[in-house]
């Protein structure tokens, strides 16, 4: 199996990056190869509207450190999307870099992407309450699903402010591990 982990928190040992960490570890344990990518180390851009990608180009045509993660991607069997909610949504790291997946879509808006994969986002929140940010989840497994993804999980841990305050939250870290097990049971 190959995983390629988006992980979209300026923390490198923030709540997120604890849980894809378990995540990633438990897969590897299992024989997954395991490549990472730490958006806010990496220089890119937002897509820029330039429909290149729907007019004349299969790729997108900016070259920045977005170009190799587009092919890695294109490769993975699962692709993990890692973000703290800010303001209700993804980070703006990890959003500008979903924004650029508008290449994988055809000029029909059919997926570029080979059908079958799985894709696993890790979000936490600092609000306790579970019932608030709930839709993030469902938004964006939608658009994975019309990029061909085959199915989507969540790993999720509410209540969370202080950089890796998780790691004091056992079940959060068990449900990473439960869920590693699950898409590597898949064929
Ligand atoms: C800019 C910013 C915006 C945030 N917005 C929200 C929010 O809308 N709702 C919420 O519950 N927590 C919010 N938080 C808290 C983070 O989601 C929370 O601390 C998270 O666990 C951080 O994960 P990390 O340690 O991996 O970065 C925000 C934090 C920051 C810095």
């Amino acid at each position: 199996m190959k995983i390629v982990a988006l992980l979209g928190s300026p923390r490198p040992e923030g709540n997120t990056a604890v849980l894809a960490r378990s995540f990633l570890n438990a897969c590897q344990s299992q024989g997954a190869a395991v490549e990472t990518h730490f958006l806010n180390k990496m220089s890119y851009r937002g897509c820029q509207a330039c429909m290149s990608c729907k007019t004349k180009t299969e790729a997108c045509i900016l070259e920045d450190d977005m170009t190799p993660v587009y092919e890695a991607i294109r490769q993975a069997d699962i692709v993990v999307l890692v973000s703290p909610v800010y303001f209700g949504d993804l980070s703006g790291q990890l959003k500008t870099a979903f924004d650029r997946f508008y290449a994988y879509l055809d000029p029909n808006f059919a997926s570029r992407l080979p059908a079958g994969k799985q894709g696993v986002f890790i979000l936490t929140q600092g609000s306790p309450k579970e019932e608030e940010y709930n839709d993030i989840f469902g938004r964006y497994a939608g658009f994975l699903q019309w990029l061909n993804f085959q199915q989507c999980h969540l790993i999720r841990a509410c209540g969370l402010m202080g950089p890796g305050e998780v790691k004091d939250r056992p079940e959060a870290l068990q449900q990473a591990v439960d869920v590693a097990q699950a898409v590597m049971a898949r064929p």
